[in-house]
């Protein structure tokens, strides 16, 4: 059964600024259409879209588009397992949401079978083996091969197929080399995502970027509009490869010497040995109790799991209360940001890969979070230098091109999967002849040793870089259960906004007992300890902008940036009473929901 219910749409703010393009008909068509999009963005806008709900007992897919979606759910139509039915979905976004969806990039797979503890397989990117913590010290450009990081996510899909697969790997991919081969209709949230990538400076005449514009240039030279169709054959022949051989084609075989032939042709750093050496893991959970709940987050080196559980264990300790004719009150919105502030403090201070820092433990203890919220004053806010303590401030920005998606089979076992190339379409390299991007994750590192700032840059050392470490992530796929049985499915994109978007809609969910439907909904806010402001989006109903006075009076810096927008999480909840089960797609950036039928 699908229920799509449309309240508003978050399609305006998808439309870059810059007039740019691939070819000098790009370049006419941009002059003459880009400007009145501007116009129209900057003086009208767009009713947004609210989310899709669909509800049914058989399984149930949510994602960024409907194309995947239907994919992963025929593939739990066919008795694939929700395991099954991620990987189908993951290799499905890598073709039909190229801006995130991905093979050369990396991410976090939260999985909860029936009867077992919840485990994250994480297939993060890894540094070159060649880099070191000075290696990026002066570098800026992040478009560009040097900046990707060792993909992870076909060993990761890999492994977690190994661990909890019933159908064969090739009936997983094979429905996206035909989605590929045969191409599949544009929607006007690709239309816009593609067009808006194509008119950027940066995209138009470097030589670096041929292949981006061979394989995403509308034929014709023209924008991409709805009902377009995008044939990806290069990326076809790629995913047949991989549906025959295996993840082993990308890290040892055919493709691994096409991505190191592109990395020598323009100076990246990934090697032979890199490939072969990138291993993903299982790892478990972080799990704490909240509100009643077992809420289980991404380990690191995700940030997400640590810095989620101990905002929700800091309100717990304050007045937070449920306004009944608004998503948030004003007091809410200090009690979060102050919830926020501490904790990014400590992701900054503590928080990398563990593999080469020693564990954060105390994190996590039972006094931890306490400690934190006694030193948060109900009514004024607190300013982020002052609670910098032992990192040192010198004198000296985050986007939405991950994607997340949250499935659920017949028989309970769920999957909350964040994936990533970083930036949108990362660092906008297609491998020459093989149809798919590069990451530009190395950015996730903290470049500059030494260097934190008030604008937000990180220089502590948890998170510089080491040969074969992995960077920091803010990717948070989250499980909550209830008495042991799962009960709702969420996760984002949004950089750093990841984590206290997922905060909120935890907040809405365990605190103040909203549907989830409501709680993906209500709009959202960003503090992350540096820069020492809220970030709103730009709400319909003006709630935002209405508290600004009282906000500023209590001593908060805010800004109101138009069309912003924050995250879109798709995720699952399953009513703990009646088993009802629900899907929520969010609709800021599309959305695509299906449940299987009876
Ligand atoms: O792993 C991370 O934290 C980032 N690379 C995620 C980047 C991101 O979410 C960008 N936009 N959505």
């Amino acid at each position: 059964m699908r229920i799509e219910s449309f309240q508003y749409s978050a399609f305006a703010s998808r439309f870059p600024s810059s007039i740019r393009a691939c070819t000098s008909a790009c370049i006419i068509w941009c002059l003459i259409v880009c400007t009145s999009v501007v116009s129209a963005q900057t003086t009208t806008r767009t009713p947004r879209l609210g989310p899709k709900v669909v509800q049914g007992q058989h399984g149930i897919v949510v994602c960024e588009t409907p194309v995947a979606a239907e994919i992963g759910g025929e593939i739990l139509a066919k008795g694939g397992t929700a395991v099954d039915a991620a990987i189908a979905t993951a290799i499905a976004l890598q073709v039909t949401w190229p801006e995130a969806g991905n093979i050369g990039g990396g991410g976090f797979m939260m999985v909860a079978p029936p009867h077992d503890d919840v485990v994250c397989v994480e297939y993060r990117e890894r540094a070159p083996l060649s880099t070191n913590k000075n290696s990026f010290v002066e570098w800026t450009d992040m478009h560009h091969p040097r900046v990707a990081g060792v993909p992870g996510t076909l060993r990761g899909l890999e492994l977690a197929h190994q661990k909890y697969g019933k159908l064969s790997w090739s009936e997983l991919v094979t429905p996206s080399v035909k989605i590929a081969r045969e191409g599949f209709e544009v929607n006007e949230y690709l239309a816009a995502s593609m067009n808006g990538v194509l008119r950027q400076k940066s995209l138009q005449n470097d030589p670096i970027f041929e292949e981006f514009r061979r394989v995403y240039c509308h034929p014709e030279g023209r924008p991409w509009q709805k009902g377009d169709r995008l044939v990806q054959p290069d990326l076809a022949s790629t995913l047949q490869i991989i549906a025959d051989d295996g993840a082993d084609s990308f890290y040892e075989g055919h493709i691994a010497k096409q991505l190191v032939d592109e990395m020598s042709r323009n100076g990246g750093l990934i090697t032979l040995e890199d490939l072969k050496s990138y291993t993903a893991t299982v790892r478990p959970a972080i799990v704490g109790e909240v509100k009643g709940y077992a809420v289980y987050g991404a380990p690191l080196p995700s940030s997400g799991g640590i810095t989620i559980l101990n905002q929700l264990r800091l309100l717990e300790q304050l007045p937070l209360t449920r306004p009944e004719s608004t998503a948030w009150s004003v007091e809410n919105v200090h009690l979060l940001t102050e919830a926020m502030r501490r904790t990014f403090r400590d992701r900054a201070a503590y928080l990398g890969d563990t593999d080469f820092i020693e564990k954060p433990a105390h994190l996590l203890g039972p006094d931890h979070a306490a400690r934190l919220a006694s030193s948060v004053n109900l009514t004024k806010a607190t300013s982020s230098a002052s609670i910098a303590n032992g990192i040192k401030l010198a004198d000296d920005h985050e986007s939405m091109q991950t994607t997340h998606f949250s499935v659920i089979d017949k028989d309970g076992m769920a999957v909350s999967n964040t994936y990533t190339l970083e930036a949108s379409y990362g660092c906008r390299i297609v491998v020459k002849g093989a149809g798919f991007l590069l990451n530009n994750e190395m950015g996730d590192f903290n470049f500059k040793p030494g260097i934190t700032n008030t604008k937000g840059r990180i220089g502590t050392e948890p998170n510089q870089i080491a040969p074969g470490k992995r960077m920091l992530s803010s990717q948070s796929p989250t499980i909550v259960k209830k008495d042991g049985k799962v009960c709702l499915v969420i996760g984002s994109p949004g950089g750093r906004t990841i984590i206290n978007t997922v905060s909120e809609i935890l907040v809405q969910k365990l605190f103040f007992d909203r549907s989830l439907a409501e709680a993906i909904d209500a709009p959202r806010f960003h503090h992350q300890w540096f820069p020492d402001v809220i970030t709103f989006e730009d709400d319909e109903d003006g709630l935002f902008e209405s508290m600004d006075a009282q906000l500023q009076r209590m001593g908060h810096e805010t800004s109101h940036p138009a069309n912003r927008q924050q995250g879109a999480a798709h995720g699952i909840e399953i009513d703990p009473k009646t088993g009802v089960v629900t899907g929520v797609s969010d609709a800021r950036l599309g959305g695509g929901a299906y449940a299987v039928s009876p």
